[in-house]
C-alpha cells in the first residue's frame, strides 16, 4: 500500500489530501500539522474549515484511508510520498519584508522531513513558493539526509475556496514538474498514477521544476490582473454612465476573452492573490526586471485603490461624515461559500469607515465574532503566521458589533455595505430592512448583486459599483 503523509491541514491540505483519499481507496493518506486544535477539529463533526461537499467526503474516508494526526515525525517517516502544503506567507521583516515569500514554515518542514526519514521519499512542493524553492529544498534534504534518496516534485494547487471540492473532483488541470533525470522522470510517474485514478491523462501535465513553480504564480496573476482591469473600468463606468456589467458581458463575448472572471466588486481577497503577486514582483525585481516588476505591481495597486474608493463612496454620499454612524457591514468573508476571511476587502474597507468613526454592525453567515476582532485588530501580513491559528484572546474594537442576522444588524443603521456575495443577501427583505433604517437609507453594493431599479423604487439611494450613479450621489463631492 503506497503511504502519503501532508504536512499542513489548512485550506489546502486536507480538501486536497480527503480527496486523494476518496479516489484511491488504496493509498493510505495522513494530514499532520503543528496545531492542535486545527487537528482536533478535523477529527470531530465540526471541521475548521467551511468547504461545500467536503463535509461528506471527509466522512467517508475518515478512520479508513484518511487520517489527521499531530504526530508529524511519525508519519512523514512512514511515507513514500510527503506532500508539503504549509503556509507561506508574505515577509513581515528583513530583506524582502513586505514582498518576499517566507520559506520558514517550508525550511522548518525540510528539515524535518530530513532528521526523520529512515527510506527513500519523494516530497512535493504543494505550497505556492518562490521559482527555484525546490533547488534550496534539494540542498536542504541531501545535505542532511544521511543516504536516503530524495526526489523533489513541484505539484501546485490551483483549487479555488468556496468551490475546492468540485474543483479537486475536476480540475482543469494537474501540473507536476519535476528533473529531467530517470529518478526524478520515476517520481513524476509516481504522482502521477495517483492522480491519473481519477484524473484523465490529458489533463496531467508534466513540466521541468522551475516552469511549474512559476506557472502557479503566473496563473494567481493573471486571475487577479482580469480582476484589477475589470475594476479599472468600473471607474471609469461610473465616471461616464457606462455600466460595466454590460460591458463586461461584450468584453467577454470575445472569445479570445472569456465571460468568466470579469465581475467588478470591491476588490480581491483571499490569502494568495495579493501574496503571490507580491512574491512575483520581488523575484521580477531580483532577477534585474524592475519593469515587469513595476507593470505587475499595479495589479495590486488597483486593488488597493477600489478598497479606498469604495470608502470615500461610502463617506463621501453620507454628507461627508459617518462618525458615530450605525453601518451595517454585510458579508466579511473574501468571497461567498467560504468562511475564510484572509486579506478580505471587508477588513481594508472597515477599517476605513471606522477611521472615520462609524460604528460598525457586522454579519456573515459563516465568519465568528472572535475572527472578525481579530482580522480588525491585527496588522497586514500578521495574519499568515500559525502562532494566530492558535486561540488566543483578541483585543477588541469597541465600534464594532458583530450580529448573526442580516435584519438584526441593518436595525436602525445609516447605510448597509454589502461586502460578500452571499446567495441569501440577494433574497433578503429589503422593504422590512427600509423600514428599520434611518433616513435617508442608503445601500452600497460593493458585489452587484441587488437589484438597483427594486431597491430604489423602494426609497433606498443605491449605489452598485460601476453602475450608473443614483442622482443623489451625482451631487456629491467627486471621490477618487
Ligand atoms: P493554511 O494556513 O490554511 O494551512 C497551513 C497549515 O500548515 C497550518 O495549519 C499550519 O499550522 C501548518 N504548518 C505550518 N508549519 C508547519 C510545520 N512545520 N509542520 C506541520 N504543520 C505546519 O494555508 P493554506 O491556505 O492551506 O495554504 C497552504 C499553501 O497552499 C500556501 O502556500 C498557499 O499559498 C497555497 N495555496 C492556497 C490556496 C488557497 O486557496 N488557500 C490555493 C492554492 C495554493
Amino acid at each position: 500500500m503506497v503511504k502519503i503523509c501532508c504536512i499542513g491541514a489548512g485550506y489546502v491540505g486536507g480538501p486536497t489530501m480527503a480527496v486523494i483519499a476518496l479516489k484511491c481507496p488504496s493509498i493510505e493518506v495522513a494530514v499532520v500539522d503543528i496545531s492542535v486544535s486545527r487537528i482536533a477539529a478535523w477529527n470531530s463533526d465540526q471541521l475548521p474549515i467551511y468547504e461545500p461537499g467536503l463535509d461528506g467526503v471527509v466522512k467517508q474516508c475518515r478512520g479508513k484511508n484518511l487520517f489527521f494526526s499531530t504526530d508529524v515525525e511519525k508519519h512523514v517517516c512512514e511515507a513514500d510520498i510527503v506532500f508539503v502544503s504549509v503556509n507561506t506567507p508574505t515577509k513581515t521583516r528583513g530583506l524582502g519584508a513586505g514582498k518576499a515569500a517566507d520559506l520558514t514554515y517550508w525550511e522548518s518542514a525540510a528539515r524535518m522531513i530530513a532528521d526523520v526519514s529512515k527510506s527513500d521519499k519523494i516530497v512535493v512542493e504543494k505550497s505556492t513558493v518562490p521559482v527555484k524553492t525546490a533547488e534550496a529544498i534539494e540542498k536542504i534534504l541531501t545535505h542532511n539526509s544521511k543516504g536516503i534518496k530524495f526526489q523533489i516534485l513541484s505539484n501546485p494547487e490551483f483549487l479555488a475556496e468556496g468551490t475546492a471540492i468540485q474543483d479537486l473532483f475536476e480540475p482543469d488541470r494537474v501540473l507536476i514538474g519535476g528533473r529531467d533525470t530517470p529518478e526524478g522522470q520515476k517520481a513524476i510517474q509516481a504522482l502521477k498514477d495517483v492522480y491519473a485514478q481519477w484524473v484523465p491523462e490529458d489533463r496531467i501535465l508534466t513540466t521541468n521544476l522551475w516552469s511549474a513553480e512559476l506557472s502557479k504564480l503566473a496563473a494567481n496573476a493573471f486571475l487577479a490582473q482580469r480582476i484589477s482591469s475589470v475594476n479599472a473600468m468600473s471607474a471609469l463606468c461610473e465616471a461616464t454612465g457606462a455600466n460595466i456589467q454590460q460591458v463586461s458581458y461584450a468584453v467577454g463575448k470575445d472569445s479570445r476573452i472569456g465571460p468568466k472572471f470579469l465581475n467588478a466588486s470591491v476588490g480581491f481577497g483571499g490569502s494568495c492573490f495579493q501574496k503571490d503577486i507580491l512574491n512575483l514582483v520581488y523575484i521580477c525585481e531580483c532577477n534585474g526586471l524592475p519593469d515587469v516588476a513595476e507593470y505587475w505591481k499595479q495589479v495590486i495597486k488597483i486593488n488597493d485603490y477600489q478598497k479606498s474608493r469604495f470608502v470615500n463612496r461610502v463617506v463621501a454620499s453620507m454628507f461627508n461624515t459617518v462618525a458615530n454612524k450605525k453601518i451595517a457591514i454585510l458579508g466579511f468573508a473574501f468571497k461567498k461559500d467560504t468562511g475564510d476571511t484572509r486579506e478580505t476587502p471587508a477588513i481594508d474597507v472597515c477599517k476605513g469607515l471606522l477611521g472615520d468613526k462609524a460604528r460598525l454592525s457586522i454579519y456573515d453567515p459563516q465568519v465568528t465574532e472572535d475572527q472578525i476582532q481579530r482580522d480588525l485588530t491585527m496588522n497586514k501580513f500578521d495574519w499568515d503566521h500559525p502562532i494566530h491559528l492558535q486561540p488566543m484572546s483578541p483585543s477588541t474594537v469597541k465600534q464594532v458589533r458583530v450580529s448573526w442576522d442580516a435584519y438584526e444588524s441593518t436595525k436602525d443603521a445609516h447605510c448597509l455595505c454589502i461586502l460578500t456575495e452571499w446567495d441569501e443577501f440577494k433574497t433578503l427583505d429589503y422593504q422590512r430592512i427600509y423600514d428599520n433604517m434611518q433616513k435617508p437609507a442608503f445601500v452600497f453594493d460593493g458585489r452587484n448583486i441587488v437589484d438597483v431599479d427594486k431597491l430604489r423604487e423602494i426609497g433606498f439611494i443605491v449605489y452598485s459599483i460601476g453602475k450608473p450613479l443614483d442622482p443623489w450621489l451625482k451631487d456629491m463631492p467627486a471621490v477618487a
